[in-house]
């Protein structure tokens, strides 16, 4: 037996999935001509895969936002905010994350990976139970378990399975946080996150929702989903991240609960790391600042998805079960996704290529996730080229 013997099983992956083609966890981007188009194997790509949802990645407030920064305040801050200090942006950044998730308290991480677990690990110890979504991201997974808490999964958006874990708990609910996601981001599905917020307070447990594919989507001012549906004021924790349509790096989290203030006391995911560079804080902050001042983003945004979902539909592709901007195409074993995933790239279309074990059901999916910046023309181009499959 060696240390090295344990990648057998990743050896094998890696080879299976060049066999048809390109690999698609090796894909590079040599360009990049706008927010929904990049150059691929020398080819012009349009990017169907990418979660830049509001397309904010090349809008030019932003970019000159991150430049001044850059010039001002150097590439990097060099530390952890608890030994090496705050940049003022952080906290400008917290305070208007706050602001618009209207409650008291927010608070910046480096990436919302770091955020799950930087929340999760921070609130939840041994002796806490956590009711899961079976299909949450494995960041909060990861965070889950970090934290020593007992973890039980519940059916996908399922209510009644919800309510069965909670009614077992008996007097362990008053120390059980239930943690879900806004909308999910392979199938594109929402949690029924107003029945969640009745459940949790019939039983006494705090509820968290990640909001990080549904923040700049959903909601009328942007807010996510629990917005949508209208509860934001009833949730105890909101994550997110700025790496999706806020175009930039980093993570949050958003609560009503002035405890959220003493994370950053035992949030080791926190204390930790180096704090998010100043061009990332700037191009963040500008990227809110978009998403809060162009409602017209969110409408484009909603009429490509509309198209795309609509256009796929009519050419019988089974798709998640809503319409929103993330369209997932179920293909009928993995062998089949991974050919058609190669011939869509062929054709200058960049998906994502989702494979089991990261997938609902096992399944695989060829995963599109729309933008505001794609346009009419290049959404017929890809429900063109998915016709050629
Ligand atoms: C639901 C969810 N939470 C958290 C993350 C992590 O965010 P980041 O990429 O900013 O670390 C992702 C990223 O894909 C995600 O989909």
């Amino acid at each position: 037996m060696s240390l090295f013997d344990k990648f057998a099983a990743a050896r094998q992956l890696k080879e299976g999935l060049a066999h048809v083609g390109t690999d698609p966890t090796e894909v590079v981007f040599e360009a990049l001509n706008s927010a929904a188009e990049g150059v691929v194997k020398g080819r012009r790509t349009i990017l169907a895969g990418t979660n830049n949802y509001l397309g904010l990645t090349f809008d030019k407030d932003c970019i000159a936002a991150g430049v001044a920064a850059l010039e001002s305040q150097g590439t990097g801050t060099t530390g952890s905010r608890m030994a090496n200090g705050s940049y003022a942006a952080h906290g400008a950044l917290e305070a208007e994350l706050a602001d618009f998730f209207q409650c008291a308290n927010a608070m910046v991480f480096s990436t919302g990976y770091a955020a799950n677990l930087g929340v999760l690990t921070a609130l939840l110890a041994k002796g806490d139970v956590v009711l899961l979504d079976a299909d949450a991201h494995a960041s909060l997974y990861d965070g889950c378990r970090m934290s020593g808490a007992d973890i039980f999964r519940f059916r996908h958006n399922d209510v009644k399975s919800l309510e069965r874990r909670l009614e077992r708990l008996k007097d362990r609910a008053s120390r059980c946080l239930i943690v879900v996601e806004g909308m999910y981001s392979v199938l594109g599905d929402c949690a029924p996150l107003a029945e969640f917020v009745a459940l949790k307070e019939r039983f006494g447990a705090r509820l968290l929702v990640d909001e990080a594919h549904s923040v700049g989507v959903y909601g009328e001012h942007g807010r996510g989903v629990a917005e949508a549906l209208g509860v934001l004021d009833k949730v105890d924790f909101i994550v997110g991240t700025f790496s999706k349509s806020l175009g930039a790096m980093g993570g949050f989290c958003a609560s009503r609960h002035d405890v959220l203030g003493l994370f950053r006391y035992v949030s080791r995911p926190f204390m930790f790391t180096a704090s998010p560079s100043p061009a990332v804080m700037a191009t963040t902050r500008e990227a809110l600042n978009q998403l809060r001042t162009r409602p017209q983003l969110r409408e484009t945004l909603w009429v490509n998805a509309n198209r795309l979902y609509n256009g796929l539909q009519k050419l019988g592709f089974e798709l998640g079960p809503e319409i929103s901007p993330v369209v997932a195409v179920r293909c009928k074993d993995r062998e089949t996704a991974l050919a058609q995933w190669n011939q869509l790239l062929e054709a200058g279309i960049y998906v994502n290529m989702m494979l089991p074990p990261a997938t609902p059901a096992g399944a695989s999916f060829l995963r599109c996730s729309i933008s505001a910046a794609h346009t009419p023309e290049q959404i017929t181009t890809i429900i063109q080229k998915f016709k050629e499959l």
